[in-house]
């Protein structure tokens, strides 16, 4: 009987104690899915999905539904991305707070699952923080003066020299993107590390290297399998949806030969060594001169003007990394939608190709002051066009202490996210948003004068804004310029209408943009 009682004892305690693992394991796991939205849910938002948070939302409306849920919810709400809310800011003035007015309380951008798993991507200065970023920041943009970049004019000129002659013109398809992004890799290689891929020229001797093609190929690979979705490596989805396990799994899978995280990781190294090898060679060099922005920031280090151990070579090995990342896909989308936008609107072109004949003789090549002061209505259309199609649709940002932003109060270490996006396809600033009209941003019309001066910001906003804008500006206008001295270019019928875009990092065209040149006489 005693015995008996004993084990009736024993058998409640183990299920009281089960019981309560169990309801611990349960509340724990409660608490890690719901303890980041705690903070936010007073910020309007749609209802969420456990796991997945608005990402089925995501993959049913694309970009698009940044702007249906600013339509819905008003000009700050909440957009769960897997178990991660974003506090999404889609309002001219609302930007100006998070980027300028609080940039002090909202200094850095919130680290995506990933960049996380990326040491080489993680060590740029887009990622880096705090008082890091702000004094590498500092060194950086003391190199990028307007007489260094007016510097660059003749070197950028060669490259889209090159890549112009090599453009057919017997109504043969060009995938324009590619032919642009093969120059935007030339021209920022030869200006971050001094070194000429040689891939604007089919012609070269240095295209035949084997090191450079797939130095090329690991690093567009490397660059495409940041996704920002579902479609990312198996550890990335983790990251999105179970950020806990998102490490521990990449560790094991990338020993696993040929899993996406094998790949990754191989390439990545790959990249690393090589990268590395560059910032050696450049160290070890006595003449480096002063020409590309490797060398400068080398030769700063060794005044003893910047800190040695913050310009390390790891980071010094990003940076110049993410110059090639940043100058390149950006600047080659930007291109090929002028190209592609220009091809589709015969009057603006015709108003365009009035300007540029205006300014001399097909062979007249513009100085910086004259990109500046020569080309107004150009300067619209590149506006019209990033306008038109964002590069970066989003840019993210993560408070570093309790702030409040639009009438809540944000946790420290939500993300903010600036949806400039939506802010250039509101009506409210841009009427007729749809329409592609470069005039809207010539300096004297009322739509202009009207507009919130931070309603359009393809570039962010505040202390952390794109360094790379005036080179890429640059390099945009003098590569129109002699594109459009000598052809007009056609929709090929091959395109597909509308457009579709891939929703990566940054955006990019799913099939290409594909056009056919036609010689001016
Ligand atoms: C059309 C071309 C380009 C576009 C549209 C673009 C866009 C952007 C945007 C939206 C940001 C985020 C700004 C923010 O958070 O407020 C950014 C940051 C940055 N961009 Fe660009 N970019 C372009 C070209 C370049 C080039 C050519 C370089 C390098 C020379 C570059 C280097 C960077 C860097 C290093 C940052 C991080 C700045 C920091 O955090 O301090 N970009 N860019």
């Amino acid at each position: 009987m005693e015995k008996s009682m004993i084990t009736e004892v024993v058998g409640l305690v183990n299920f009281t104690s089960s019981f309560f693992t169990i309801v611990a394991l349960l509340a724990g796991v409660l608490v890690y899915f719901y303890q980041p939205i705690w903070g936010v849910r007073k910020v309007p938002g749609p209802p969420t999905i456990p796991l997945l948070g608005h990402l089925p939302l995501l993959a049913q409306h694309g970009p698009d539904l940044f702007a249906v849920l600013a339509k819905r919810y008003g000009p700050i709400y909440r957009f769960h991305m897997g178990r991660q809310p974003l506090v999404i800011v889609a309002d001219a003035e609302l930007c100006r707070e998070v980027g300028i007015k609080k940039f002090k309380d909202i200094p850095n951008r919130s680290i995506p699952s990933p960049i996380l798993a990326s040491p080489l991507h993680r060590k740029g200065l887009f990622w880096i923080r705090d008082s890091r970023w702000s004094t590498m920041r500092n060194t950086i943009v003391s190199v990028y003066q307007p007489s260094y970049l007016a510097k660059l004019v003749p070197m950028m000129q060669s490259f889209i020299e090159t890549t112009s002659q090599n453009i057919p013109t017997d109504d043969q398809d060009i995938v324009f993107n590619e032919f642009s992004l093969k120059m935007a890799t030339d021209v920022i290689g030869k200006a971050a590390f001094g070194f000429d891929f040689g891939l604007s020229n089919p012609n070269s001797h240095q295209n035949n290297d084997k090191h450079t093609e797939s130095f090329i190929k690991q690093h567009i690979y490397s660059t495409t399998m940041l996704k920002m979705d579902l479609s990312g490596s198996f550890s990335i989805i983790l990251g999105l949806l179970l950020p806990i396990l998102q490490e521990p799994v990449r560790q094991i899978l990338k020993r696993i030969p040929y899993t996406m995280d094998w790949k990754i990781e191989r390439t990545n190294k790959n990249l690393n060594s090589q990268l590395d090898q560059i910032v050696v060679n450049k160290m070890k060099e006595e003449q480096r001169g002063s020409k590309d922005f490797l060398s400068l920031i080398l030769n700063a280090r060794e005044s003893e003007t910047v800190s040695k151990n913050l310009f390390t070579p790891d980071y010094l090995s990003s940076i110049a990394y993410e110059h090639l990342l940043a100058g390149s896909a950006t600047t080659s989308f930007t291109l090929s939608s002028c190209v592609y936008l220009i091809s589709g609107h015969p009057e603006v072109e015709k108003k365009l190709l009035k300007e540029i004949d205006e300014f001399g003789p097909p062979d007249q090549v513009p100085t910086a002051d004259d990109l500046q002061s020569r080309f107004p209505y150009l300067d619209q259309v590149v506006k019209e066009v990033m306008r038109f199609y964002v590069v970066s649709p989003l840019i993210a940002r993560e408070t570093s202490t309790q702030v409040e932003i639009g009438g809540y109060i944000l946790p420290k270490g939500t993300w903010v996210w600036l949806a400039v996006g939506v802010l250039a396809k509101d009506p409210k600033n841009f009427p007729d948003p749809e329409k592609f009209k470069p005039e809207r941003f010539d300096p004297n019309c009322d739509e202009e004068k009207r507009r919130h001066p931070y309603a359009f910001i393809p570039f962010g906003i505040g202390p952390r804004v794109c360094i790379g804008q005036k080179f890429s500006l640059q390099e945009i206008k003098l590569t129109l310029i002699h594109l459009y001295q000598r052809y007009v270019f056609r929709h090929s019928p091959n395109m597909e209408s509308p457009l579709e875009f891939d929703f990566g990092i940054v955006l990019n065209f799913k099939n290409g943009v594909k056009v056919r040149a036609i010689k001016r006489t």
